[in-house]
């Protein structure tokens, strides 16, 4: 059985015009492909080709796309009053609500109109593409299209294989999805798939590290933005993707995958979207926001102080020279004895461990020790981290020394791992568990989530950059710290580190 996706006459019928169905509409009309609409609601299908309709024009109205392409993409949509009207088509895909009941009853339905060479396609999220295949007469010919919304500018596209799904079905939605412009990765059937499942970390880290009283929101957000490089904050993401969206997906992937610690969700999360503090679409979620945006939140002030000296650890050889060069250059006097002087700020750089626990481990006194991150740089952000015993104005002092050349600083409370090591060690872990269950190949994953999550780099070259040993020590030090088989490495991670190689090594 095949369908050539690339034909020039090609039929493609969309069941359910909504959000998702009409973006893909567009897409496949923009390439050329007559495309069937049908939705159950009464006047549906015509809303999506007019609104379709106006996309193109304002596309063509920019000079994005010449007028007569619009023209001709939208001559390509045409609706349809039945899905009997399905029976010419040579790929069904099906965008209707998210519901296991409403798909298999579509599905033989569809079933009952199509020829036996039809592909038929789910753009299901969160539900299973081996189930919905299940109810088929021929669950050899169903699988997965996993788009991402907005379609037309998210320009990637999950393949699904479900266990029952021949391959004939993922190439030719891969090559319909080239057809597109859109770039498809390849995933086996699993929750999440591969962008649903490899966003986990960020937010759950993060609304972790607010429930252990580490940092404040915003204070989260900044170090991970200035940082480490996201483009959003994990709070911003919650409040534009609204938790009454996020949470139970949250939910659903952890109970599909049998309670999994990696993927646990908050009960933060759980009881602000019991509260409505939905995110922006309501005006309140971490953030208030108005008509004018969110609101801004005012950073702590740099402190007009300084140490009268700095002595810096040498347990991390890597890092000492970078901080005592930093320390030279914002112009305070290094204490380079063996011990520190009794005045002097300490200043630790763990890795994986908390202030508490790298100050007790070379003897320092935790009234005058402080903690900075270096993992990520100190050019862009530097975070500082105080133990619970840390002197009010030795804190003051190393904050207002390091943020003396104007680079911001954010002082958080004890924590193994700082903000950004432990929220990356999480991000680079599940990445790599996901590739070891061969959920997808690693070259796919880091797309998927460069594309699909908007990351500044996929998380297994990203894990990579920081060193993959340096993730493996993060995660077994927060294990030791926590106890909680959330940090445990993943195989995928521990024989890569010690191996030396990079995470994206394939296994034959
Ligand atoms: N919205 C997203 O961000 C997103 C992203 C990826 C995948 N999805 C998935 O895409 C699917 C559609 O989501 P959406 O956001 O476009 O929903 P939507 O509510 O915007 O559209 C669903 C459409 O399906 C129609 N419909 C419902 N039952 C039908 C039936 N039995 N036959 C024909 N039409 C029917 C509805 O009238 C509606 O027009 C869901 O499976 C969803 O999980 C959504």
């Amino acid at each position: 059985m095949s369908v050539d996706a690339t034909k020039s006459d090609l039929v493609l019928g969309i069941v359910g015009t909504g959000i998702m169905g009409r973006g893909i509409a567009q897409i496949a009309a923009q390439a050329g492909v007559t495309v069937l609409l049908f939705d159950a609601k009464e006047g549906a299908a015509s809303d999506a080709r007019n609104s379709v309709q106006a996309a193109l024009a304002k596309l063509a109205e920019k000079g994005k796309i010449p007028v007569q392409d619009a023209e001709a993409a939208v001559s390509r949509l045409v609706i349809a009053d039945s899905l009997d009207a399905f029976s010419v088509a040579d790929i069904v895909v099906e965008a209707v609500v998210e519901n296991i009941q409403v798909k298999h009853q579509l599905f033989q339905s569809l079933e009952g109109v199509v020829g036996d060479g039809c592909l038929l396609a789910t753009n299901t999220s969160s539900l299973s593409v081996t189930e919905i295949a299940a109810g088929c007469r021929l669950p050899g010919r169903v699988g997965g299209f996993h788009f991402f919304n907005p379609v037309p500018l998210m320009k990637i596209v999950e393949v699904i294989d479900g266990i029952l799904t021949e391959s004939w079905v993922g190439e030719t939605l891969t090559s319909l999805a080239v057809r597109m412009g859109h770039t498809p990765v390849r995933a086996k059937d699993t929750p999440g798939f591969i962008v649903n499942h490899a966003g986990r970390g960020y937010v759950t880290e993060a609304l972790r590290v607010l429930g252990e009283g580490i940092a404040e929101h915003h204070v989260v957000d900044r170090i991970l933005r200035q940082g480490a490089g996201f483009r959003m904050g994990p709070f911003e993401l919650l409040d534009l993707t609204a938790l009454d969206v996020s949470h139970p997906a949250m939910e659903a992937i952890y109970n599909q995958y049998y309670q999994e610690p990696r993927l646990r969700p908050s009960p933060i999360a759980r009881q602000r979207l019991m509260a409505g503090l939905l995110g922006r679409k309501v005006g309140r979620g971490f953030y208030t926001y108005t008509a004018a945006g969110a609101e801004a939140i005012p950073e702590a002030e740099l402190p007009a102080v300084q140490p009268t000296s700095v002595w810096v650890s040498s347990a991390r050889p890597d890092a000492h020279a970078a901080v005592t060069d930093l320390v030279t250059r914002l112009g305070a006097p290094l204490d380079t004895g063996t011990a520190p002087a009794a005045d002097a700020v300490c200043v630790v750089m763990p890795l994986g461990t908390d202030a508490t626990t790298a100050c007790l481990a070379e003897n320092l006194d935790p009234a005058r020790t402080v903690a900075l991150d270096t993992l990520f740089g100190l050019d862009s952000h530097r975070t500082l981290m105080t133990t619970p015993l840390t002197a009010p104005n030795v804190a003051y002092a190393a904050h207002g020394l390091f943020g003396k050349d104007g680079v911001p600083v954010s002082v958080i409370r004890d924590s193994a791992g700082f903000v950004a090591q432990r929220v990356l060690a999480v991000i680079v872990n599940n990445a790599c568990d996901i590739v070891q269950q061969r959920v997808t190949s690693p070259g796919d994953l880091d797309r998927a989530v460069t594309l699909g999550l908007g990351y500044p780099r996929g998380p297994l070259a990203w894990g990579d950059d920081i060193g993959p040993r340096n993730i493996l020590t993060i995660l077994n030090e927060m294990m030791a710290f926590y106890g909680d088989p959330r940090y445990r490495p993943s195989p995928w991670l521990t024989r890569r580190a010690r191996l030396g190689v990079s995470l994206l090594t394939p296994e034959n």
